[in-house]
């Protein structure tokens, strides 16, 4: 039996010859990978391949899939923690933040490195229409956490700090954290990315988020802590 490496798609796991195979192997063998190569192209739709049964109907969709999805998921549902969901994040919030991105506004060190490229490449029209397709994808649950945490956390976000004179996050963000309009969905983010963005504010490095500059000062590294613990975990509740 040849090797065969296999090439991740979101839905399925499709078995494909590697070139080296292609090349290496006797002829009749090569010309099997070849057929089931051809085969799978038409039938089994890999949707990784370029050209062959992707479904283009979306034009969103075959942005995301050319452009972010090895960073931010096919459906906006990253794997990994380094990238923040976009999952029914707000279309408005979205646009306006990969304008942001375009105009080498909000310049923190992570968000320069990974997204001030890719933004570049997409007219006002494609920023438009992957805005609306990641806007409309199911979030993934996230993980619950700490529960003396996540409770400390919930105060917080319900009520803000009114010896400090932080208002209730709940009063932008909703009391469900779904955000709306150009304020941001925080339900279900990755706490390590919500994390990094309570830091981020108390620079200049995001200068849009002018409401969230004059809130982060009052917060302390443990406040900060508990509210990105509770709001990973809220759309489990
Ligand atoms: C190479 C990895 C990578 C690719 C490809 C990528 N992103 Fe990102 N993206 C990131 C990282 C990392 C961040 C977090 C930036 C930060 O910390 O400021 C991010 C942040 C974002 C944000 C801000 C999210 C928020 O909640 O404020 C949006 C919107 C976004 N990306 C959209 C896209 C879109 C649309 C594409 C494809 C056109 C894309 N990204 C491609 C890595 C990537
Ligand atoms: C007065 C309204 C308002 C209040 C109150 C508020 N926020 Fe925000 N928040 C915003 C807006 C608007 C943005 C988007 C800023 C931008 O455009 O960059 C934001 C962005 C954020 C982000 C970045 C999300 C992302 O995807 O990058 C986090 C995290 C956040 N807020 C957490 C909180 C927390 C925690 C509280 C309570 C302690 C809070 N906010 C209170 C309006 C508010």
């Amino acid at each position: 039996m040849p090797p065969v490496s296999r090439v991740e798609t979101s839905s399925a796991s499709v078995p494909v010859a590697s070139p080296r195979v292609l090349r290496a192997g006797p002829s009749h063998v090569r010309s099997a990978l070849l057929a089931a190569l051809l085969v799978c192209a038409a039938g089994c739709a890999p949707q990784d391949a370029p050209h062959f049964g992707w479904d283009t109907s979306v034009p969103g969709k075959t942005i995301a899939r050319r452009m972010c999805s090895d960073c931010h998921g096919l459906d906006g549902n990253p794997t990994s923690p380094q990238f923040p969901r976009l999952a029914g994040q707000q279309k408005v919030y979205l646009v306006k933040q990969l304008t942001e991105f375009q105009t080498e506004h909000r310049w923190d060190p992570t968000g320069t490195a990974y997204m001030w490229g890719v933004a570049r490449e997409l007219t006002p029209k494609q920023v438009d229409e992957i805005a609306a397709y990641f806007s409309a994808q199911t979030p993934a649950r996230g993980a619950a956490g700490d529960a003396t945490l996540e409770s400390e956390g919930k105060a917080l976000y319900m009520n803000g700090i009114p010896k400090k004179e932080v208002p209730p996050c709940a009063g932008c963000h909703g009391n469900e954290g779904l955000g709306a309009g150009d304020v941001p969905r925080l339900a279900d983010q990755w706490s390590h990315y919500l994390l990094e963005q309570l830091g981020v504010f108390s620079t200049e490095e995001r200068p849009a988020a002018v409401a969230m500059h004059a809130i982060v000062v009052h917060l302390t590294p443990r406040d900060k802590l508990a509210l990105a613990t509770y709001l990973q975990s809220m759309g489990k509740k």
